[in-house]
Protein backbone atom coordinates (compact mmCIF):
# COMPACT_ATOMS: atom_id res chain seq x y z
CA UNK A 1 0.00 0.00 0.00
CA UNK A 2 3.42 2.26 -0.30
CA UNK A 3 2.00 2.97 -4.09
CA UNK A 4 -0.48 6.03 -3.14
CA UNK A 5 1.86 8.05 -1.11
CA UNK A 6 4.85 7.93 -3.36
CA UNK A 7 2.53 8.73 -6.69
CA UNK A 8 0.55 11.49 -4.27
CA UNK A 9 4.35 13.22 -4.08
CA UNK A 10 5.12 12.72 -7.76
CA UNK A 11 1.51 14.05 -8.62
CA UNK A 12 2.35 17.30 -6.58
CA UNK A 13 5.48 17.84 -7.99
CA UNK A 14 4.12 17.38 -11.44
CA UNK A 15 1.35 19.85 -10.45
CA UNK A 16 3.58 22.37 -9.73
CA UNK A 17 5.22 22.31 -12.63
CA UNK A 18 2.15 21.83 -14.95
CA UNK A 19 -0.33 23.22 -13.20
CA UNK A 20 -3.18 23.03 -15.79
CA UNK A 21 -3.10 19.14 -16.20
CA UNK A 22 -3.98 18.18 -12.82
CA UNK A 23 -7.58 18.06 -13.05
CA UNK A 24 -7.72 15.06 -15.70
CA UNK A 25 -4.74 13.75 -14.06
CA UNK A 26 -6.23 13.69 -10.78
CA UNK A 27 -9.52 12.47 -12.41
CA UNK A 28 -7.54 9.41 -14.15
CA UNK A 29 -6.18 8.18 -10.86
CA UNK A 30 -9.49 8.35 -9.30
CA UNK A 31 -10.91 6.36 -11.80
CA UNK A 32 -8.61 3.77 -11.84
CA UNK A 33 -8.61 3.54 -7.87
CA UNK A 34 -12.69 3.39 -8.15
CA UNK A 35 -12.49 0.86 -11.00
CA UNK A 36 -10.13 -1.28 -8.42
CA UNK A 37 -12.54 -0.79 -5.64
CA UNK A 38 -15.12 -1.92 -7.71
CA UNK A 39 -13.19 -5.06 -8.82
CA UNK A 40 -12.43 -5.89 -5.22
CA UNK A 41 -15.45 -5.13 -3.91
CA UNK A 42 -17.31 -6.83 -6.57
CA UNK A 43 -15.16 -9.88 -6.11
CA UNK A 44 -16.19 -9.47 -2.86
CA UNK A 45 -20.05 -9.55 -3.25
CA UNK A 46 -19.89 -12.48 -5.66
CA UNK A 47 -18.56 -14.44 -2.79
CA UNK A 48 -20.79 -13.13 -0.21
CA UNK A 49 -24.07 -12.73 -1.53
CA UNK A 50 -26.69 -15.46 -1.53
CA UNK A 51 -29.40 -15.57 -4.33
CA UNK A 52 -32.37 -17.07 -4.66
CA UNK A 53 -30.87 -19.82 -7.53
CA UNK A 54 -28.46 -20.92 -4.78
CA UNK A 55 -25.00 -19.01 -5.11
CA UNK A 56 -23.49 -19.00 -2.40
CA UNK A 57 -25.57 -21.51 -0.38
CA UNK A 58 -24.44 -24.68 1.34
CA UNK A 59 -26.90 -27.43 0.49
CA UNK A 60 -29.03 -28.38 3.98
CA UNK A 61 -27.26 -30.16 6.64
CA UNK A 62 -30.17 -32.12 7.66
CA UNK A 63 -30.66 -32.94 3.60
CA UNK A 64 -27.36 -33.41 1.74
CA UNK A 65 -27.34 -32.78 -2.07
CA UNK A 66 -24.65 -32.32 -4.66
CA UNK A 67 -23.58 -28.52 -4.69
CA UNK A 68 -25.10 -25.87 -7.18
CA UNK A 69 -23.39 -25.79 -10.09
CA UNK A 70 -23.74 -22.13 -12.28
CA UNK A 71 -23.95 -21.56 -16.05
CA UNK A 72 -22.38 -18.45 -15.81
CA UNK A 73 -18.78 -18.77 -18.00
CA UNK A 74 -16.53 -16.13 -15.55
CA UNK A 75 -16.24 -14.84 -12.40
CA UNK A 76 -16.52 -11.38 -13.23
CA UNK A 77 -20.08 -12.37 -15.22
CA UNK A 78 -20.95 -14.46 -12.14
CA UNK A 79 -20.76 -10.93 -9.85
CA UNK A 80 -22.19 -8.87 -12.29
CA UNK A 81 -25.14 -10.72 -12.62
CA UNK A 82 -25.38 -11.30 -9.10
CA UNK A 83 -25.35 -7.39 -8.66
CA UNK A 84 -27.53 -6.51 -10.85
CA UNK A 85 -30.49 -8.94 -10.01
CA UNK A 86 -29.59 -8.57 -6.00
CA UNK A 87 -29.17 -4.96 -5.99
CA UNK A 88 -30.61 -3.38 -9.00
CA UNK A 89 -33.42 -5.34 -10.33
CA UNK A 90 -36.03 -3.91 -8.66
CA UNK A 91 -36.98 -0.85 -9.47
CA UNK A 92 -36.74 1.24 -6.11
CA UNK A 93 -39.21 3.59 -5.66
CA UNK A 94 -41.68 3.01 -8.63
CA UNK A 95 -41.84 -0.53 -7.70
CA UNK A 96 -45.44 0.19 -7.21
CA UNK A 97 -46.33 1.39 -10.30
CA UNK A 98 -43.80 -0.92 -12.70
CA UNK A 99 -45.10 -3.71 -10.46
CA UNK A 100 -48.84 -3.29 -10.71
CA UNK A 101 -50.21 -5.35 -13.51
CA UNK A 102 -53.85 -5.76 -15.35
CA UNK A 103 -56.37 -7.64 -13.94
CA UNK A 104 -56.98 -10.55 -15.48
CA UNK A 105 -58.95 -10.51 -17.87
CA UNK A 106 -60.74 -14.33 -17.31
CA UNK A 107 -61.45 -13.30 -13.96
CA UNK A 108 -62.95 -9.59 -14.80
CA UNK A 109 -66.14 -10.80 -13.06
CA UNK A 110 -66.46 -10.93 -9.54
CA UNK A 111 -69.26 -13.57 -9.71
CA UNK A 112 -67.78 -15.65 -7.42
CA UNK A 113 -67.32 -13.67 -4.14
CA UNK A 114 -69.31 -15.62 -1.76
CA UNK A 115 -67.21 -18.75 -2.47
CA UNK A 116 -66.56 -21.08 -0.06
CA UNK A 117 -63.32 -22.57 0.86
CA UNK A 118 -62.82 -26.52 0.40
CA UNK A 119 -63.83 -28.01 3.38
CA UNK A 120 -60.37 -29.95 4.16
CA UNK A 121 -59.60 -25.77 4.45
CA UNK A 122 -60.58 -26.52 8.04
CA UNK A 123 -56.86 -27.71 8.77
CA UNK A 124 -55.51 -24.34 8.64
CA UNK A 125 -57.04 -23.96 11.94
CA UNK A 126 -55.56 -27.71 13.40
CA UNK A 127 -52.21 -27.32 11.76
CA UNK A 128 -52.49 -23.66 13.64
CA UNK A 129 -53.61 -24.87 16.69
CA UNK A 130 -50.03 -25.40 18.70
CA UNK A 131 -49.64 -21.71 19.03
CA UNK A 132 -53.23 -20.39 19.73
CA UNK A 133 -52.57 -19.96 23.06
CA UNK A 134 -48.60 -19.28 23.68
CA UNK A 135 -48.73 -17.16 20.67
CA UNK A 136 -45.56 -17.34 17.86
CA UNK A 137 -43.26 -15.24 19.54
CA UNK A 138 -39.72 -14.07 18.21
CA UNK A 139 -37.65 -16.54 20.31
CA UNK A 140 -40.27 -19.42 18.29
CA UNK A 141 -39.01 -18.14 15.25
CA UNK A 142 -35.53 -17.60 16.24
CA UNK A 143 -35.45 -21.73 17.18
CA UNK A 144 -36.98 -22.37 13.91
CA UNK A 145 -34.59 -20.89 11.90
CA UNK A 146 -32.25 -23.77 13.33
CA UNK A 147 -34.04 -25.69 10.68
CA UNK A 148 -35.05 -23.24 7.80
CA UNK A 149 -33.70 -23.12 4.46
CA UNK A 150 -34.72 -19.05 4.16
CA UNK A 151 -36.73 -16.49 5.84
CA UNK A 152 -39.56 -14.93 4.74
CA UNK A 153 -40.54 -11.34 5.70
CA UNK A 154 -43.79 -9.50 4.55
CA UNK A 155 -43.94 -6.04 5.17
CA UNK A 156 -46.29 -3.50 4.02
CA UNK A 157 -47.09 -5.37 0.87
CA UNK A 158 -43.31 -5.99 0.40
CA UNK A 159 -41.72 -8.99 0.14
CA UNK A 160 -38.38 -9.57 1.51
CA UNK A 161 -36.25 -12.75 1.79
CA UNK A 162 -33.15 -13.80 4.25
CA UNK A 163 -31.66 -16.91 2.52
CA UNK A 164 -29.83 -19.78 4.80
CA UNK A 165 -29.49 -22.56 2.84
CA UNK A 166 -29.40 -23.91 -1.13
CA UNK A 167 -32.38 -25.88 -1.57
CA UNK A 168 -32.75 -28.93 -4.59
CA UNK A 169 -33.15 -27.68 -8.10
CA UNK A 170 -35.19 -24.53 -8.49
CA UNK A 171 -37.52 -24.93 -5.30
CA UNK A 172 -36.04 -22.09 -3.63
CA UNK A 173 -37.44 -19.50 -6.82
CA UNK A 174 -40.07 -21.12 -7.49
CA UNK A 175 -41.56 -21.20 -3.88
CA UNK A 176 -40.42 -17.64 -3.59
CA UNK A 177 -41.93 -16.51 -6.53
CA UNK A 178 -45.10 -18.13 -5.81
CA UNK A 179 -45.47 -15.89 -2.56
CA UNK A 180 -44.71 -12.48 -4.82
CA UNK A 181 -47.75 -13.52 -7.03
CA UNK A 182 -49.81 -14.32 -3.73
CA UNK A 183 -48.79 -10.38 -3.47
CA UNK A 184 -50.12 -9.46 -6.58
CA UNK A 185 -53.26 -11.46 -7.13
CA UNK A 186 -54.06 -9.42 -3.66
CA UNK A 187 -52.63 -6.47 -3.62
CA UNK A 188 -52.77 -4.39 0.18
CA UNK A 189 -54.38 -7.36 1.47
CA UNK A 190 -51.80 -9.32 2.66
CA UNK A 191 -50.86 -8.68 6.29
CA UNK A 192 -47.39 -8.34 7.38
CA UNK A 193 -45.62 -11.82 8.53
CA UNK A 194 -42.29 -13.44 9.45
CA UNK A 195 -42.19 -16.96 8.64
CA UNK A 196 -39.56 -19.75 8.24
CA UNK A 197 -39.52 -22.16 5.79
CA UNK A 198 -37.82 -25.17 4.67
CA UNK A 199 -37.87 -26.28 1.06
CA UNK A 200 -36.78 -29.99 1.51
CA UNK A 201 -38.43 -33.37 1.96
CA UNK A 202 -38.85 -34.55 5.47
CA UNK A 203 -41.11 -32.58 8.61
CA UNK A 204 -38.56 -32.04 11.14
CA UNK A 205 -40.21 -30.49 14.26
CA UNK A 206 -41.71 -33.93 16.02
CA UNK A 207 -44.04 -33.29 18.33
CA UNK A 208 -42.97 -35.30 21.21
CA UNK A 209 -39.08 -33.28 21.08
CA UNK A 210 -41.06 -30.03 20.68
CA UNK A 211 -43.73 -30.47 23.21
CA UNK A 212 -43.29 -27.76 25.56
CA UNK A 213 -41.94 -25.31 22.81
CA UNK A 214 -43.49 -25.90 19.28
CA UNK A 215 -41.55 -24.60 16.75
CA UNK A 216 -43.39 -22.74 13.73
CA UNK A 217 -41.72 -24.21 10.32
CA UNK A 218 -43.40 -24.05 7.00
CA UNK A 219 -42.44 -26.96 4.16
CA UNK A 220 -44.25 -28.77 1.50
CA UNK A 221 -45.80 -31.27 4.06
CA UNK A 222 -46.63 -32.77 7.46
CA UNK A 223 -47.64 -35.69 9.37
CA UNK A 224 -49.54 -36.22 12.84
CA UNK A 225 -46.02 -36.58 14.37
CA UNK A 226 -44.84 -33.34 13.73
CA UNK A 227 -45.30 -29.72 13.99
CA UNK A 228 -44.40 -28.55 10.76
CA UNK A 229 -46.90 -26.67 8.74
CA UNK A 230 -47.89 -27.58 5.03
CA UNK A 231 -47.75 -25.19 2.27
CA UNK A 232 -48.57 -25.22 -1.11
CA UNK A 233 -45.09 -27.24 -3.29
CA UNK A 234 -43.04 -25.33 -5.83
CA UNK A 235 -44.39 -27.49 -8.53
CA UNK A 236 -48.21 -25.07 -8.61
CA UNK A 237 -46.07 -22.85 -10.38
CA UNK A 238 -44.05 -25.27 -12.36
CA UNK A 239 -41.46 -27.96 -12.48
CA UNK A 240 -38.97 -27.14 -15.52
CA UNK A 241 -36.13 -29.73 -14.56
CA UNK A 242 -38.68 -32.23 -15.34
CA UNK A 243 -41.09 -30.56 -17.69
CA UNK A 244 -44.18 -29.73 -15.73
CA UNK A 245 -45.87 -26.85 -16.66
CA UNK A 246 -47.60 -24.63 -13.96
CA UNK A 247 -50.75 -26.42 -12.36
CA UNK A 248 -53.61 -24.86 -13.99
CA UNK A 249 -52.18 -25.89 -17.74
CA UNK A 250 -50.76 -29.06 -16.41
CA UNK A 251 -54.17 -30.02 -15.20
CA UNK A 252 -56.24 -28.89 -18.30
CA UNK A 253 -53.40 -30.69 -20.04
CA UNK A 254 -53.99 -34.15 -18.27
CA UNK A 255 -57.63 -33.79 -18.23
CA UNK A 256 -58.01 -34.07 -21.71
CA UNK A 257 -55.93 -36.19 -21.93
CA UNK A 258 -58.04 -38.35 -19.86
CA UNK A 259 -60.53 -37.87 -21.91
CA UNK A 260 -59.41 -39.60 -25.07
CA UNK A 261 -60.73 -42.90 -24.01
CA UNK A 262 -63.68 -43.79 -22.23
CA UNK A 263 -64.12 -46.00 -19.30
CA UNK A 264 -64.38 -48.91 -20.96
CA UNK A 265 -61.96 -48.53 -23.49
CA UNK A 266 -58.85 -48.08 -20.58
CA UNK A 267 -56.44 -51.23 -20.10
CA UNK A 268 -58.45 -52.80 -17.09
CA UNK A 269 -55.46 -53.03 -14.69
CA UNK A 270 -53.35 -50.54 -12.42
CA UNK A 271 -50.36 -48.57 -13.92
CA UNK A 272 -47.52 -46.64 -11.96
CA UNK A 273 -44.19 -45.00 -13.82
CA UNK A 274 -42.20 -43.00 -11.74
CA UNK A 275 -38.81 -43.61 -9.96
CA UNK A 276 -38.67 -46.38 -7.42
CA UNK A 277 -35.29 -45.51 -6.50
CA UNK A 278 -35.77 -42.84 -3.89
CA UNK A 279 -35.07 -44.34 -0.38
CA UNK A 280 -38.75 -45.72 -0.27
CA UNK A 281 -39.86 -48.97 1.08
CA UNK A 282 -43.17 -48.56 -0.63
CA UNK A 283 -41.35 -48.36 -4.54
CA UNK A 284 -39.04 -51.10 -3.51
CA UNK A 285 -42.09 -52.85 -2.56
CA UNK A 286 -44.08 -51.91 -5.44
CA UNK A 287 -41.77 -53.43 -7.95
CA UNK A 288 -42.61 -56.60 -7.45
CA UNK A 289 -46.68 -56.41 -8.09
CA UNK A 290 -45.23 -55.93 -11.72
CA UNK A 291 -47.50 -58.97 -13.45
CA UNK A 292 -50.66 -57.98 -15.06
CA UNK A 293 -52.16 -61.25 -14.72
CA UNK A 294 -50.79 -62.34 -11.38
CA UNK A 295 -51.63 -58.53 -9.98
CA UNK A 296 -53.28 -56.61 -12.42
CA UNK A 297 -50.64 -54.15 -12.48
CA UNK A 298 -48.00 -52.96 -14.64
CA UNK A 299 -44.60 -50.83 -12.90
CA UNK A 300 -42.60 -48.73 -15.28
CA UNK A 301 -39.73 -47.14 -14.54
CA UNK A 302 -39.29 -43.71 -15.40
CA UNK A 303 -35.53 -43.03 -16.16
CA UNK A 304 -35.26 -39.29 -15.83
CA UNK A 305 -31.55 -39.22 -17.73
CA UNK A 306 -33.14 -40.75 -20.56
CA UNK A 307 -36.21 -38.25 -20.78
CA UNK A 308 -33.97 -35.31 -20.54
CA UNK A 309 -32.03 -36.45 -23.47
CA UNK A 310 -35.62 -37.62 -25.31
CA UNK A 311 -37.10 -34.16 -24.66
CA UNK A 312 -39.85 -35.90 -22.28
CA UNK A 313 -41.88 -37.45 -24.90
CA UNK A 314 -42.07 -40.25 -23.32
CA UNK A 315 -43.15 -39.28 -19.81
CA UNK A 316 -45.79 -36.87 -20.52
CA UNK A 317 -48.44 -36.69 -17.94
CA UNK A 318 -51.48 -36.14 -20.46
CA UNK A 319 -50.42 -39.17 -21.63
CA UNK A 320 -50.52 -41.77 -19.00
CA UNK A 321 -54.64 -41.45 -18.32
CA UNK A 322 -54.99 -44.61 -19.68
CA UNK A 323 -55.65 -47.44 -17.57
CA UNK A 324 -58.04 -47.64 -14.72
CA UNK A 325 -56.64 -47.57 -12.08
CA UNK A 326 -53.50 -45.70 -10.94
CA UNK A 327 -51.22 -46.56 -8.25
CA UNK A 328 -49.83 -43.77 -5.77
CA UNK A 329 -47.01 -44.25 -3.93
CA UNK A 330 -45.21 -41.70 -1.46
CA UNK A 331 -41.22 -40.79 -3.08
CA UNK A 332 -38.63 -39.92 -0.04
CA UNK A 333 -41.22 -38.02 1.60
CA UNK A 334 -44.95 -36.78 -0.02
CA UNK A 335 -44.67 -36.97 -3.80
CA UNK A 336 -45.71 -34.28 -5.87
CA UNK A 337 -47.11 -36.25 -8.33
CA UNK A 338 -50.41 -37.07 -6.50
CA UNK A 339 -52.12 -33.99 -8.35
CA UNK A 340 -51.26 -35.29 -11.53
CA UNK A 341 -52.39 -39.27 -10.78
CA UNK A 342 -55.63 -37.68 -9.40
CA UNK A 343 -56.14 -35.09 -12.45
CA UNK A 344 -56.38 -38.46 -14.80
CA UNK A 345 -59.66 -39.24 -13.20
CA UNK A 346 -58.80 -43.00 -13.56
CA UNK A 347 -59.42 -44.74 -9.72
CA UNK A 348 -56.74 -43.39 -7.83
CA UNK A 349 -55.15 -46.60 -5.73
CA UNK A 350 -53.83 -44.84 -3.07
CA UNK A 351 -50.77 -46.64 -0.77
CA UNK A 352 -51.83 -45.72 2.61
CA UNK A 353 -49.10 -42.21 2.87
CA UNK A 354 -47.43 -41.18 5.79
CA UNK A 355 -47.49 -37.50 4.52
CA UNK A 356 -49.77 -34.93 4.78
CA UNK A 357 -49.72 -32.26 1.78
CA UNK A 358 -51.77 -29.51 2.36
CA UNK A 359 -54.52 -31.01 -0.25
CA UNK A 360 -54.55 -34.52 0.55
CA UNK A 361 -56.74 -34.02 3.68
CA UNK A 362 -59.52 -33.90 0.87
CA UNK A 363 -59.03 -37.86 0.07
CA UNK A 364 -61.54 -39.74 1.04
CA UNK A 365 -61.38 -43.17 0.91
CA UNK A 366 -63.86 -45.03 -1.15
CA UNK A 367 -65.40 -41.84 -2.38
CA UNK A 368 -62.75 -40.14 -4.51
CA UNK A 369 -59.42 -42.74 -3.98
CA UNK A 370 -59.24 -46.42 -3.12
CA UNK A 371 -56.49 -47.04 0.11
CA UNK A 372 -53.95 -49.39 -0.45
CA UNK A 373 -52.67 -51.14 2.73
CA UNK A 374 -48.50 -51.15 3.02
CA UNK A 375 -48.43 -54.18 4.31
CA UNK A 376 -49.48 -56.34 1.35
CA UNK A 377 -49.00 -53.98 -1.61
CA UNK A 378 -49.35 -56.55 -4.66
CA UNK A 379 -52.59 -58.54 -2.92
CA UNK A 380 -54.31 -54.95 -2.08
CA UNK A 381 -53.99 -53.57 -5.60
CA UNK A 382 -55.29 -56.98 -7.32
CA UNK A 383 -58.29 -57.03 -4.73
CA UNK A 384 -58.85 -52.98 -5.51
CA UNK A 385 -58.63 -54.17 -9.82
CA UNK A 386 -61.19 -57.02 -9.39
CA UNK A 387 -63.46 -54.88 -7.22
CA UNK A 388 -63.09 -52.02 -9.65
CA UNK A 389 -63.51 -54.38 -12.57
CA UNK A 390 -67.08 -55.96 -11.27
CA UNK A 391 -67.96 -52.63 -10.14
CA UNK A 392 -66.84 -50.59 -12.95
CA UNK A 393 -69.65 -47.52 -12.47
CA UNK A 394 -68.97 -46.96 -8.81
CA UNK A 395 -65.04 -47.55 -9.95
CA UNK A 396 -65.56 -44.89 -12.99
CA UNK A 397 -67.19 -42.31 -10.32
CA UNK A 398 -64.96 -42.49 -7.76
CA UNK A 399 -62.32 -41.50 -10.49
CA UNK A 400 -64.05 -38.89 -11.40
CA UNK A 401 -64.58 -37.66 -7.71
CA UNK A 402 -60.94 -37.85 -7.50
CA UNK A 403 -60.33 -35.81 -10.52
CA UNK A 404 -63.01 -33.02 -9.36
CA UNK A 405 -61.16 -32.79 -5.97
CA UNK A 406 -58.47 -31.35 -8.40
CA UNK A 407 -60.36 -29.23 -10.69
CA UNK A 408 -62.02 -27.12 -7.83
CA UNK A 409 -58.40 -26.67 -6.44
CA UNK A 410 -57.19 -24.53 -9.31
CA UNK A 411 -54.92 -21.82 -8.68
CA UNK A 412 -57.52 -19.50 -7.16
CA UNK A 413 -58.12 -21.89 -4.88
CA UNK A 414 -54.47 -22.05 -4.13
CA UNK A 415 -53.59 -19.05 -3.58
CA UNK A 416 -56.84 -18.67 -1.05
CA UNK A 417 -55.21 -21.57 0.62
CA UNK A 418 -51.76 -19.56 0.89
CA UNK A 419 -53.63 -16.47 2.02
CA UNK A 420 -55.83 -17.87 4.70
CA UNK A 421 -52.93 -19.81 5.75
CA UNK A 422 -50.79 -16.82 5.98
CA UNK A 423 -53.75 -14.41 7.27
CA UNK A 424 -54.12 -16.82 10.64
CA UNK A 425 -50.69 -17.15 10.70
CA UNK A 426 -49.99 -13.35 11.34
CA UNK A 427 -53.23 -13.12 14.29
CA UNK A 428 -50.82 -15.07 15.81
CA UNK A 429 -47.76 -13.14 15.63
CA UNK A 430 -46.71 -11.57 19.07
CA UNK A 431 -44.30 -9.68 17.48
CA UNK A 432 -43.92 -6.81 14.81
CA UNK A 433 -42.60 -8.52 11.91
CA UNK A 434 -38.85 -6.53 10.45
CA UNK A 435 -37.35 -7.95 8.02
CA UNK A 436 -33.81 -8.62 9.22
CA UNK A 437 -30.64 -6.46 8.29
CA UNK A 438 -29.50 -9.70 6.08
CA UNK A 439 -32.75 -9.80 4.17
CA UNK A 440 -33.36 -8.74 0.30
CA UNK A 441 -36.18 -6.96 -1.23
CA UNK A 442 -37.32 -9.44 -4.08
CA UNK A 443 -39.49 -8.45 -6.87
CA UNK A 444 -40.84 -10.16 -10.21
CA UNK A 445 -37.58 -8.95 -12.38
CA UNK A 446 -34.44 -9.96 -9.20
CA UNK A 447 -36.60 -13.31 -9.93
CA UNK A 448 -36.62 -13.33 -13.26
CA UNK A 449 -33.17 -12.26 -13.36
CA UNK A 450 -31.36 -15.45 -11.38
CA UNK A 451 -33.92 -18.17 -13.65
CA UNK A 452 -32.24 -19.30 -16.81
CA UNK A 453 -34.09 -19.38 -20.15
CA UNK A 454 -36.43 -22.39 -19.28
CA UNK A 455 -37.12 -21.49 -15.21
CA UNK A 456 -37.77 -17.84 -16.59
CA UNK A 457 -40.18 -18.78 -19.27
CA UNK A 458 -41.98 -21.43 -17.23
CA UNK A 459 -42.12 -19.07 -14.26
CA UNK A 460 -43.70 -16.48 -16.72
CA UNK A 461 -46.58 -18.42 -17.29
CA UNK A 462 -47.24 -18.63 -13.83
CA UNK A 463 -47.92 -15.41 -13.09
CA UNK A 464 -50.76 -13.99 -11.48
CA UNK A 465 -53.12 -11.26 -11.95
CA UNK A 466 -54.99 -9.25 -8.97
CA UNK A 467 -58.00 -10.84 -8.20
CA UNK A 468 -61.79 -9.12 -8.84
CA UNK A 469 -63.34 -11.56 -6.87
CA UNK A 470 -61.70 -11.17 -2.63
CA UNK A 471 -60.31 -15.26 -1.69
CA UNK A 472 -63.30 -17.76 -0.69
CA UNK A 473 -64.46 -17.87 2.55
CA UNK A 474 -62.37 -19.73 5.28
CA UNK A 475 -64.60 -22.06 7.00
CA UNK A 476 -64.61 -21.69 11.08
CA UNK A 477 -62.54 -23.68 13.36
CA UNK A 478 -64.31 -27.12 14.35
CA UNK A 479 -61.71 -29.84 16.02
CA UNK A 480 -64.77 -32.41 16.55
CA UNK A 481 -65.59 -32.14 12.87
CA UNK A 482 -61.93 -33.13 11.57
CA UNK A 483 -61.58 -35.40 14.91
CA UNK A 484 -64.56 -37.24 13.45
CA UNK A 485 -63.19 -37.54 9.54
CA UNK A 486 -60.26 -39.29 10.78
CA UNK A 487 -62.20 -41.02 12.58
CA UNK A 488 -64.30 -41.94 9.72
CA UNK A 489 -61.48 -42.42 8.10
CA UNK A 490 -59.71 -45.01 9.78
CA UNK A 491 -62.73 -47.26 9.47
CA UNK A 492 -63.63 -47.25 6.00
CA UNK A 493 -59.96 -48.22 5.73
CA UNK A 494 -60.08 -50.93 8.31
CA UNK A 495 -63.72 -52.63 6.94
CA UNK A 496 -62.21 -52.20 3.61
CA UNK A 497 -58.91 -54.24 4.82
CA UNK A 498 -61.20 -56.76 6.44
CA UNK A 499 -63.02 -57.33 3.98
CA UNK A 500 -60.03 -58.12 1.33
CA UNK A 501 -58.72 -59.98 4.14
CA UNK A 502 -62.18 -62.30 3.67
CA UNK A 503 -62.21 -62.44 -0.11
CA UNK A 504 -58.31 -63.67 -0.25
C1 LIG B 1 -70.80 -9.49 -4.56
O1 LIG B 1 -70.76 -8.71 -3.37
C2 LIG B 1 -71.43 -7.47 -3.48
C3 LIG B 1 -71.19 -6.68 -2.21
O2 LIG B 1 -70.95 -7.48 -1.10
C4 LIG B 1 -72.92 -7.73 -3.75
O3 LIG B 1 -73.62 -6.51 -3.85
C5 LIG B 1 -73.05 -8.51 -5.05
O4 LIG B 1 -74.40 -8.83 -5.27
C6 LIG B 1 -72.23 -9.80 -4.99
N1 LIG B 1 -72.22 -10.43 -6.30
C7 LIG B 1 -72.45 -11.71 -6.49
C8 LIG B 1 -72.48 -12.17 -7.89
O5 LIG B 1 -72.63 -12.49 -5.57
C1 LIG C 1 -42.66 -54.45 -15.80
O1 LIG C 1 -43.04 -55.33 -16.81
C2 LIG C 1 -43.07 -54.78 -18.10
C3 LIG C 1 -43.65 -55.81 -19.05
O2 LIG C 1 -43.23 -57.09 -18.77
C4 LIG C 1 -41.67 -54.33 -18.50
O3 LIG C 1 -41.67 -53.75 -19.78
C5 LIG C 1 -41.18 -53.32 -17.46
O4 LIG C 1 -39.85 -52.92 -17.74
C6 LIG C 1 -41.27 -53.90 -16.07
N1 LIG C 1 -40.98 -52.85 -15.10
C7 LIG C 1 -39.95 -52.88 -14.28
C8 LIG C 1 -39.81 -51.76 -13.33
O5 LIG C 1 -39.11 -53.76 -14.30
Amino acid sequence: MGVLPSSTTRIKSYARRHPFFIIPFVAALCFFSLTAIFLFKVDDVAYQTKTVAGHNLEPTPWHLFPPKTFGEETKYSRASKIIHCNYLACPRNTFNNYDTPQHDPSHSSASNNDTQCPEFYRWIHRDLEPWSKSKIQLTHLMEAQKRAAFRVTIVGGRLYVDLYFACVQSRQMFTIWGIFQLLRRYPGMIPDVDIMFDCMDKPSISRSEHQSMPLPLFRYCTTPQHFDIPFPDWSFWGWPEVNIAPWDEEFRDIKRGSEVLRWNKKWSNAYWKGNPDVGAPVRTALLKCNDTRKWGAQIMRQNWLEEVKSGFKASKLSNQCNHRYKIYAEGFAWSVSLKYILSCSSLALIISPEYQDFFNRGLIPKENYWPISTSDICRSIKFAVDWGNSNPKQAERMGREGQKLMETLDMNRVYDYMYHLILEYSKLLDFEPSPPPSALEVCAESLLCHADSEQRETLERSTAFPSAAPPCTLPPPDSGLIDQWIQMKIKTISDLELLEKKQM
